[in-house]
Order: C-alpha cells, then sequence, then structure tokens
C-alpha cells in the first residue's frame, strides 16, 4: 500500500496545484477549502502514509492498510464532489461532505490503531 498511496498522492496533489492555480487566475477564492483538503488530506497526509508503510513493513503486510487506502480513497472524494458543488452554489450532493468526512476520520482512525499495532523498530526494507 506504500507505493500505491504515494502514487495516488500526486494525482491528488496535480488536482490541487491546477484547483490552486484557477483559484488564482480567476478570483476563484470561494474554493479554498477545496484546494487545502485535496492538497492536505491527499498529496501530504496521503504521502506520509505512503512513506511510513513503504519504511515499516509490519504495517504495510496488515490488512488495516488496504483498508485505510480504500476508505481514504472512497471518502475524500466523495467530500471534495460535495463540498465542491456546495460552494459553486449546488447542494444537490451536500449529502456527500459528512457521508465522505465520516468515511476519512474512520480511515484515519484504522491508519492509527495499524501503527500502535505494528509500527515496530525495524529494518528499512529496500525494494
Ligand atoms: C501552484 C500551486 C498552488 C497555488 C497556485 C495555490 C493557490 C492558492 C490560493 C489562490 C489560495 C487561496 C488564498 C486565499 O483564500 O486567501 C490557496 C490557499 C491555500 N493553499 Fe494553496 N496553492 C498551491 C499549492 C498548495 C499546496 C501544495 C498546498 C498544501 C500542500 C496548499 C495549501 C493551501 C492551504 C492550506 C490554503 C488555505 C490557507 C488559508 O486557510 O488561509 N496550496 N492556495
Ligand atoms: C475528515 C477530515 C477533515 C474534515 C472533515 C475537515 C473539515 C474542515 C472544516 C469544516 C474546515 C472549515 C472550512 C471553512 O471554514 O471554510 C476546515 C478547514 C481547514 N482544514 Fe480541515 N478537515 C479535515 C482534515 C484536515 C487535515 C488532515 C488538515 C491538514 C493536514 C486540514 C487542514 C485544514 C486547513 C488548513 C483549513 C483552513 C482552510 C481554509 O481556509 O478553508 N483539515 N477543515
Amino acid at each position: 500500500m506504500g507505493v500505491n498511496f504515494i502514487k495516488i498522492s500526486v494525482v491528488y496533489f496535480v488536482i490541487g496545484v491546477i484547483l490552486g492555480y484557477y483559484m488564482s487566475i480567476s478570483n476563484a477564492y470561494h474554493l479554498t477549502g477545496v484546494h487545502a483538503h485535496i492538497n492536505l488530506l491527499g498529496w501530504t497526509s496521503m504521502t506520509l502514509a505512503g512513506i511510513i508503510y513503504a519504511l515499516f513493513p509490519k504495517t504495510e503486510s496488515s490488512i488495516l492498510g488496504k483498508i485505510h487506502f480504500w476508505l481514504h480513497n472512497i471518502g475524500l472524494p466523495l467530500m471534495m464532489i460535495g463540498l465542491f458543488l456546495l460552494l459553486q452554489g449546488n447542494s444537490s450532493l451536500e449529502f456527500l461532505i459528512p457521508i465522505g468526512a465520516t468515511i476519512v476520520v474512520v480511515a484515519v482512525i484504522i491508519f492509527a490503531i495499524n501503527l500502535f499495532l505494528n509500527l515496530k523498530k525495524e529494518a528499512i526494507s529496500v525494494k
């Protein structure tokens, strides 16, 4: 999951900076909340998680790592789609925001449990 997390985090990074760029050139500052969370929950958090999984193989081989990956990557897009539309004045998918946010919070709690259970001092794997 380490490599998968790092690869998908770069996708969020590209989307996040393109959105920031669009906001800068078109004065669309109302989208800051989407931009900030795509960059921070997408790029930054997922890259950090990916590096931790890659450095500590016992956290990576746990099923909790897979569950974290999928919940994080289902919840964040749902939350961002709902928030993007809401901030554009369309509340039809607003219900996706709390659903997505709950899924992301559960994903992060599972990540924390995985680290407490499985993060041990071990040789860094060289792949
Ligand atoms: C080319 C890259 C980027 C551009 C053009 C850009 C542009 C912007 C713009 C226009 C705003 C709104 C500022 C405002 O409302 O006053 C903003 C806010 C923000 N950006 Fe970016 N951004 C970029 C990359 C990033 C990255 C890589 C991150 C995080 C890893 C990031 C994190 C944030 C955060 C957290 C805010 C909200 C700041 C606040 O609450 O005041 N941005 N960005
Ligand atoms: C499920 C997880 C999260 C939820 C539901 C959440 C929710 C929120 C909410 C409701 C706001 C206020 C938005 C506003 O006033 O416009 C906010 C702002 C912010 N959050 Fe989060 N957040 C989450 C995770 C994070 C994480 C992990 C980070 C950093 C790594 C972060 C960084 C920020 C920043 C920088 C702002 C200010 C951005 C702005 O000016 O709009 N958030 N968040």
